[in-house]
């Protein structure tokens, strides 16, 4: 009786509740708010088509109204702003207007730790930045391509889905979305954080990593500390990570020898706020996380998408291949840093990967003050959150011939990109500014501090694969759509390569 009593009450209750939203949104539109993106059920909002697909969402919504539209996330309201004006008005929006850490902190403190990128005010993030980005220089990534070289080849010695010890395996098939996360995280740890930090990962590092992957997805985003399993282990596994990090600082200071140019070393060196405060070790062995959090899915990503285009496409493999013969010579010596400055190719397969698959889909900041949107008379309040979407002109052929073609040329020859400087004073292709359709590793002060290090990276490991193997995508597939049910946009499954070497037992490996 009284169950069915409440069984009834909650289903008109939510009737009415659905019906008064839907109410709400045809008869009041506010003309000094964005569009709204009509949704039937309250606060859930457009949760869904957002969260499966979002350039599909985007794009439908752009063709409804504009560039500029609202929707509602699981309570959150989003301001969409598309295109090169909209990444504009998100990224280069002032600090006094819009801040990131409330759009991201919930989500990252618990993985990095206390204190630094998003626990912290913006000032710190930007020193914080600075000290890590003086460590990235020409420098550095000279003393890094041979350690990335020499990490690839461990990779393939001891994985086995490569040669597991058997260097004369002349060919196999591959999971990229196990390889390259692995191949990644040992090549960033490595050469960003140094040599026993990399010696961790042989141990419990790898585990505890994975842990904190886990606790680093869109449901620990929306709901921070769900008491689910991931939870617990991503807060166990941070406060390990960060005490074997304090123990390597130890013992770095302990010894003295701060000679790797490693990024760790630059912040136990010259981590010192300019009002004289110095980062604590805690502080630094959380950036430590922060900074191969950072790189780790992005890079992975990337590295896997270009293995599956370039695994589509065999001229492009093919012409790779030339480019390690002129500038390395027919027997390929080792690479190096100014060898991969001369591989053009090379270089715009990654800027063209990074085109059609920019990792990360929406850059989110949460608006601190009411924010009018330049050119509308659109006024987005205060507690509401705006939504940089970068990727969206990116596939737009508006400013690139033919998006949906894998062509690293365009880039060559500046073809089949519509350049816009050319139109409008506002508009360059690649520009440092925001308003441009191509930042794939954003704009302003949020911008990558990890472009050059990922180009390092991506570039020696695409080179190690273009000599060392001819592959292709099994059974003739086509390369995979994408699949946003993580933090990063991934290829969707199977991620396998075909591969045989390209000319076995000629080196010892
Ligand atoms: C292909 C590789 C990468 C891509 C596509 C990428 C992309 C991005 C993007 C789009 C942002 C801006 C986020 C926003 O505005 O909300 C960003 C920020 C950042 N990235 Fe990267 N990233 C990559 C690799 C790396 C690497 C290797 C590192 C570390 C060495 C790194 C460290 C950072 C840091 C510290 C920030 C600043 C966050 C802030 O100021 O709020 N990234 N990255
Ligand atoms: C391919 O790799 C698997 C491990 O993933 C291994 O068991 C198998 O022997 C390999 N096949 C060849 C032909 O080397
Ligand atoms: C490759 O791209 C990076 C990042 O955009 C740039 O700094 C570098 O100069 C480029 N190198 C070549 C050879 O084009």
């Amino acid at each position: 009786m009284s169950f069915s009593f409440w069984a009834v009450a909650t289903l008109v209750f939510g009737v009415v509740a659905v019906v008064v939203n839907a109410l709400k949104q045809v008869l009041f539109k506010d003309p000094n708010r964005p569009p709204v993106v009509f949704h039937w059920i309250p606060v859930f909002g457009s949760a869904a088509s957002y969260g499966m697909d979002p350039y599909k969402f985007f794009e439908d919504n752009r063709k409804k109204f504009g560039d500029v539209f609202t929707f509602v996330m699981l309570g959150r309201h989003i301001t969409v702003a598309l295109g090169p004006r909209g990444n504009d008005f998100v990224l280069n929006a002032k600090h006094s207007d819009v801040s990131a850490e409330e759009a991201y902190a919930h989500l990252t403190t618990p993985v990095f730790g206390k204190g630094v990128i998003y626990d912290c005010p913006n000032a710190r993030l930007m020193e914080q930045k600075k000290f890590a980005k003086s460590a990235l220089t020409t420098g550095a990534f000279r003393s890094y391509v041979p350690l990335i070289v020499n990490e690839v080849r461990q990779y393939w010695l001891k994985s086995p889905q490569f040669f597991g010890g058997d260097s004369n395996r002349a060919s196999n098939k591959t999971h990229l979305m196990t390889a390259m996360p692995e191949m990644t995280i040992f090549t960033a740890s490595r050469t960003l954080q140094g040599r026993e930090v990399r010696a961790k990962f042989d141990e419990s590092f790898a585990d505890l990593y994975h842990d904190l992957d886990r606790g680093f997805t869109p449901i620990h985003f929306v709901f921070p500390n769900i008491p689910i399993p991931a939870t617990f282990n991503r807060d166990k596994a941070q406060r390990k990570i960060s005490d074997t990090y304090m123990e390597v600082i130890r013992e770095r200071r302990r010894t003295g020898d701060l000679s790797e140019q490693d990024v760790l070393n630059t912040f136990l060196r010259d981590a010192v706020y300019k009002d004289g405060v110095r980062m604590s070790d805690r502080e630094i062995a959380n950036m430590m996380i922060g900074i191969l959090m950072g790189g780790q899915h992005t890079s992975a990503a990337t590295s896997t998408w270009a293995l599956m285009h370039l695994g589509a496409d065999k001229a492009l493999r093919d012409a790779l291949y030339q480019e390690q013969v002129e500038v390395c010579g027919p027997e390929l010596r080792e690479l190096t840093y100014d060898d991969l400055q001369n591989m053009p190719l090379l270089n715009n397969t990654i800027r063209e990967t990074l085109r059609m698959h920019p990792p990360l889909h929406s850059l989110m900041r949460f608006v601190r003050h009411d924010l009018t949107i330049e050119g509308t008379r659109y006024v987005v309040p205060r507690g509401h959150y705006v939504l940089a979407a970068p990727g969206v002109p990116m596939i737009d052929s508006q400013y690139f011939k033919e998006p949906l073609k894998f062509q690293p040329e365009r880039w060559l020859e500046q073809k089949n990109i519509i350049d816009l400087a050319a139109q409008d004073q506002d508009y360059t292709v690649v520009s440092k500014g925001a308003k441009s359709p191509y930042l794939p590793f954003g704009a302003g002060r949020h911008r990558c501090i990890g472009e050059q290090f990922a180009y390092v990276q991506l570039g020696t490991i695409l080179a190690m694969f273009v000599r060392e193997f001819e592959w292709s995508l099994p059974n003739g597939r086509a390369v995979p759509t994408p699949d946003y049910s993580s933090m990063v946009t991934l290829p969707a499954e199977p991620s396998d390569i075909v591969w045989t070497r390209r000319r076995v037992g000629e080196k010892k490996y």
